[in-house]
């Protein structure tokens, strides 16, 4: 077992900004990541090239709370596997973080098949949190993420309360990650079945005991599927979050016409892709303005550099880049490029500069301010 060392900390604290900076595709046209025709590792290659080609105008680092990336674009979890499978495509430890698919404490069988199903401008998904348990995973595939240089974060998920916590313990003091993402888009057992995340007090419970468990810094994802996400965001960070990331997929469902059933295994899914990009837009404004001071990582529908700009200008410190890795794998590092290229082009010095740009002020007072959100407890 992997077992981080006194000088890893919490995992807070800056990348090394010699190696960690956008990874791109080499000057001779190789795919970005890919192994060479020796079997040599493509990955310091295609990151040295890079850099060689960038203007270097453009400052990309970002702060989410205690954790400082290089960049702020990362994997979303459960679009990039379990482990490295990504890196044969993009040099992973040149995105600004990879974040691991939603890991239990123990095994996980999933949803029946069929699992997944194109939509019209996305995919419905029901995977149903199939995973290897965190031990396991320890075992057979953190190894290989800690070689490739990526700063990780580990999505944990649970049926139950003690669930997460017992995920949480199992991930605290391993070495190379850099935070916890908590995923509460997941059925409590103990409360009919219903949605952590759609039950301010439950998410707030998930992260008080997560935090009991771990000094790593948590993010909390949460589902798309409430009336009012700002109070959802604010229990969170009220119960130590120091970021929440926006959002995971939203309620879908298709039908088998022939067998007039649903046609996933798990009858209904999750709705991914471009089609859900205008409701992470959304619930990001609403979060920014409801929360002036939250950090937030914008997920859904980002394809492409201009997508990312979106999210940034709505609110986001950073942004997660899903489905559009079904469709190309070296989607992170495009939709990476694109950012600061449309940065360079626009004459923005410093991405941090994006977030919250478009945010109009219409006077409303921001929730904290008359829900008191307690955020001493962060
Ligand atoms: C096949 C699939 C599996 C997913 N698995 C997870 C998961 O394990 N944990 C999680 O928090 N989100 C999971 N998600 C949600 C994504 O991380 C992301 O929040 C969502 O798909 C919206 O972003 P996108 O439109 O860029 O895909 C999954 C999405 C897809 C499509």
């Amino acid at each position: 077992m992997i077992r981080r060392d006194s000088a890893g900390g919490s995992g807070a604290g800056g990348q090394d900004a010699g190696g960690q900076d956008a990874g791109g595709r080499d000057a001779g046209g190789q795919d970005a990541g890919g192994r060479d025709a020796g079997g040599q590792d493509a990955g310091g290659r295609i990151r040295r090239a890079w850099q060689a080609v960038r203007s270097g105008e453009v400052d990309l680092s970002c702060e989410l709370g205690s954790v400082r990336l290089a960049n702020p674009v990362m994997t979303a979890s459960g679009t990039a596997g379990h482990g490295d499978e990504l890196e044969a495509y993009v040099p992973l430890g040149a995105l600004g973080a990879v974040v691991v698919k939603s890991l239990s404490s123990e095994p996980w069988p999933g949803n029946p098949a069929p699992r997944v199903h194109q939509t019209a401008s996305g995919m419905l998904n029901s995977v149903g949190l199939q995973g290897p348990g965190i031990e396991a995973w320890i075992h057979n595939e953190l190894p290989a993420l800690v070689a490739t240089g990526a700063r990780l974060v580990v999505s944990i998920w649970g049926r139950r309360i003690n669930d997460y916590s017992a995920a949480a313990a199992m991930i605290d003091g391993l070495t190379g990650v850099t935070a916890i993402e908590v995923n509460v888009s997941c059925p409590n057992v103990e409360d009919r079945s219903r949605m952590f995340a759609h039950s301010a007090s439950a998410t707030g419970e998930v992260v008080a005991a997560v935090q009991e468990r771990t000094g790593l810094p948590l993010w909390v994802k949460l589902s798309p599927n409430v009336a009012d996400i700002c109070e959802i965001a604010g229990a969170a960070l009220g119960a130590g979050a120091e970021a929440v990331t926006l959002v995971n997929t939203v309620f879908g469902m298709a039908i088998d016409l022939d067998r007039r059933r649903p046609l996933l295994g798990g009858t209904g899914g999750g709705l991914s892709g471009p089609a859900i990009h205008p409701v992470a837009v959304r619930a990001v404004y609403d979060v920014r303005a409801a929360l002036p001071d939250v950090v937030i990582i914008g997920v859904g529908g980002v394809s492409c550099g201009e997508d990312a700009v979106e999210l940034l200008m709505a609110g986001a410190n950073a942004v997660q880049v899903g489905t559009a890795t079904f469709r190309d794998p070296r989607a992170p590092l495009r939709v990476l490029e694109g950012l600061e290229r449309w940065c360079a082009r626009s004459g923005v010095r410093k991405v941090a500069e994006l977030t919250g740009a478009a945010q109009v002020d219409t006077g409303v007072v921001p929730v904290q301010a008359h829900r008191g959100v307690d955020r001493s407890a962060r």
